[in-house]
């Protein structure tokens, strides 16, 4: 018999079941009812084309390998030079990162799990409660986890960080045990909550008294609009106690594309004074091999001074729709949080589950959202809907929704 993997232990990994959860009750939904359009504001995927001017880029390029002039092969693992370049300049304009401390990835979520190998399983780890899933279920299959405990829905070597309306969507710093690495995501995904630059001060000086490493995830950072941070960078300090990771999926719409970029600065040591870019160089260079050219390309073409102002109109576009979900949801007498600085709405159903709440609203309005508890254990009573999605489909589930609520 063969043996058993590591992992065999998660066809039980509950983060796991709740995505199939959802695609299991769209499936019954759907045989229930053959004939209802069912508009989906669950999964935060893209919608909207790319820009031409970026889409041209990679054509041009992708039809010039096919030419001996315009073939190459593999580049460098950590990026094409103009796009490292590109990045620093453009996105952290005014901010002291050099282009050698950009690591040019094939999208955030992959990097979260090579950052996981980086650590080892051997840390202790912080999350906001509720967060993206990725970094739980990376640090699962590293083995950092430890057992689920059903009680609390919790992993047993996790801390998790509560962070809701109560907090201002930002922990009680003071009642956080300190841990080896604490995963900070901003602006949030589910809650759409950009960290204040106070809290982020107060973030960034707690992880250097604790001897943390803040994992900062800016996935969302070009959707803010109020001012705050869209990098940890912008706090002093930060270069000695911050990972930056982030990605094109939302900002240029290359969900599917794939490309994203890590930022370590060379300040940042481990505690033995290893310099923490010397391993990550290292694990790219083995667990990856450089991202696309085709995509880089694409990448470098967004950043261009037209690229970005196109990119960012489709940016505004999500922005008009989650201001369309979270007036729908305000109207209905529900407190609707997030929608500004991110292109998700986190909406409270005080006393309910959030399993309920997702049921009532796919049986009465055939709408999909995504049930606030596979996010931990902090997201029950919620739900998130995302306005990543086309206009019609939103002003179609707006008026659903004010019908499910009249
Ligand atoms: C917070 C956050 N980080 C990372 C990702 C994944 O990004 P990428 O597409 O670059 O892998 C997502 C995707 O939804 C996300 O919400």
């Amino acid at each position: 018999m063969p043996f058993s993997g590591s992992l065999a232990v998660d066809l039980v990994d509950p983060k796991i079941l709740h995505g199939s959860q959802i695609s299991m009750c769209e499936l019954e939904h759907m045989k229930k009812y053959p004939n209802a359009k069912v508009i989906s504001l669950g999964i935060g995927n893209t919608t909207e084309p790319i820009p031409d001017i970026v889409a041209s880029s990679m054509a041009d390029y992708a039809r010039a390998l096919s030419t001996p002039e315009g073939y190459s092969g593999y580049g460098d693992e950590q990026g094409n030079k103009a796009l490292r370049k590109a990045i620093a300049e453009t996105l952290y304009r005014g901010l002291p990162i050099k282009d050698t401390e950009v690591f040019v990835s094939d999208g955030a979520q992959c990097d979260i799990s090579r950052l996981q190998i980086l650590l080892g399983s051997d840390v202790s780890i912080a999350v906001q409660d509720p967060s993206f899933p990725a970094y739980i279920d990376s640090s699962v299959i590293i083995g950092q986890a430890g057992d689920f405990q059903e009680a609390v829905e919790k992993y047993q070597n996790i801390e998790y960080m509560e962070c809701g309306p109560q907090n201002n969507f930002f922990p009680d710093l003071s009642s956080t045990p300190r841990t080896d690495i604490i995963f900070f995501c901003s602006p949030n995904n589910p809650t759409g909550q950009a960290a204040s630059r106070q809290q982020l001060e107060n973030l960034v000086k707690f992880a250097s008294e604790n001897g943390s490493i803040i994992v900062y995830d800016s996935a969302y950072a070009a959707f803010i609009t109020d001012g705050s941070p869209r990098s940890i960078y912008e706090i002093p300090g930060a270069r000695k106690v911050a990972i930056e990771v982030s990605s094109f999926s939302k900002v240029a719409g290359f969900t599917g594309v794939r490309l994203g970029w890590t930022i370590v600065p060379e300040e940042l040591l481990f505690s033995n004074g290893i310099p923490v870019i010397n391993d990550f160089n290292r694990i790219v260079c083995t667990c990856f091999n450089g991202a696309s050219s085709v995509a880089q390309v694409g990448g470098l073409a967004s950043l261009s001074s037209q690229g970005f102002k196109a990119v960012l109109s489709v940016v505004d576009y999500y922005k008009e729709n989650a201001k369309i979900l979270v007036d729908t949801f305000t109207s209905l007498g529900l407190k609707a949080y997030g929608g500004v600085n991110a292109p998700y709405v986190w909406v409270h159903f005080p006393g309910s589950s959030s399993w309920d709440v997702f049921s009532d609203i796919l049986e009465k309005t055939h709408i999909i959202t995504v049930p606030g508890s596979g996010f931990g254990p902090g997201g029950e009573e919620y739900i998130r809907v995302t306005a990543l999605g086309h206009r019609d489909s939103m002003l179609e589930a707006s008026t659903r929704l004010r019908t499910l609520f009249p």
